[in-house]
């Protein structure tokens, strides 16, 4: 990947990042935080939906908890960068019994119709068919998590297709573009990108190393490969769609 010397030249929303401290897998301190939120401004990202996990190991701290901690954070990161947003989400990792609960929880991107979920990564196509099936059903709509990670997916593209023709919206990790998730992520990223079915890029930052809140060289070379205006679109125009409760299309 080659890293560009032009920035974005517009402000990018990331919608799917563990940034909040000591709350579930992301974040392990403050300090760890903050150096997230400059990695993050410093990359050109000015809006940061928070979603930390819901998931029986990793966290299950109720939403008003996680709505308070966005709170704390936001203030602190307006003292650094006044322009720079902070919102609430929550990444729900599927399972059939807590469907349900996603909305009487409050466990949405900012409060819109749009949840962001993740599958267990041995699910069969199978199952995260019906888990978009159920989630549609509760009048939402799904976010796939980095739909490039699941191996019954990488398996039988069309599946992708055929998940975004069901309503669910497609999301991919920037760092999959530059290897970090194995060549065939990597491989289901670009072609994916390639064929416009891409609706939705961030970062899914964990820390300020190696997982970290950067994605402006990869959308950088979204925009030269596939052009500007597709590049825009998945890291600005449909995440505030998504933020507004707007539909995408
Ligand atoms: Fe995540």
């Amino acid at each position: 990947m080659y890293i560009f010397k032009k920035k974005v030249d517009y402000p990018m929303t990331d919608i799917h990042i563990h940034i909040l401290p000591e709350t579930d897998d992301g974040a392990s301190d403050i300090q760890t935080t903050v150096q997230m939120l400059e990695l993050a401004y410093e990359d050109g990202i000015k809006t940061l939906v928070c979603t930390p996990h819901y998931h029986p190991v990793k966290c299950k701290l109720p939403q008003a908890e996680i709505e308070r901690r966005v709170k704390e954070i936001e203030h602190i990161a307006n003292q650094l960068y006044p322009d720079l947003k902070l919102l609430p989400g929550r990444e729900f990792f599927y399972s059939q019994d807590m469907v349900k609960n996603i909305k009487q929880r409050g466990m949405t991107i900012n409060h819109s119709r749009y949840v962001l979920v993740e599958f267990d990564y041995s699910e069969s196509r199978q199952v995260i068919r019906n888990g978009v099936v159920n989630i549609l059903n509760e009048g939402l709509i799904p976010i796939i998590s980095h739909i490039e990670r699941y191996p019954s997916i990488i398996l039988n593209e069309d599946m992708a297709v055929n998940l975004k023709e069901m309503g669910a919206v497609l999301q991919i990790n920037a760092d999959a573009l530059v290897g970090e998730e194995g060549g065939d992520a990597k491989r289901l990223a670009k072609h994916l990108l390639k064929k416009k079915m891409v609706d939705v890029i961030a970062t899914n930052a964990h820390t300020a190393g190696r997982r970290c809140p950067i994605m402006g060289d990869v959308v950088q070379w979204i925009s030269n490969k596939y052009g500007y205006d597709y590049a825009k679109k998945i890291a600005k125009e449909n995440p505030n769609r998504i933020i507004r409760d707007e539909f995408i299309d």
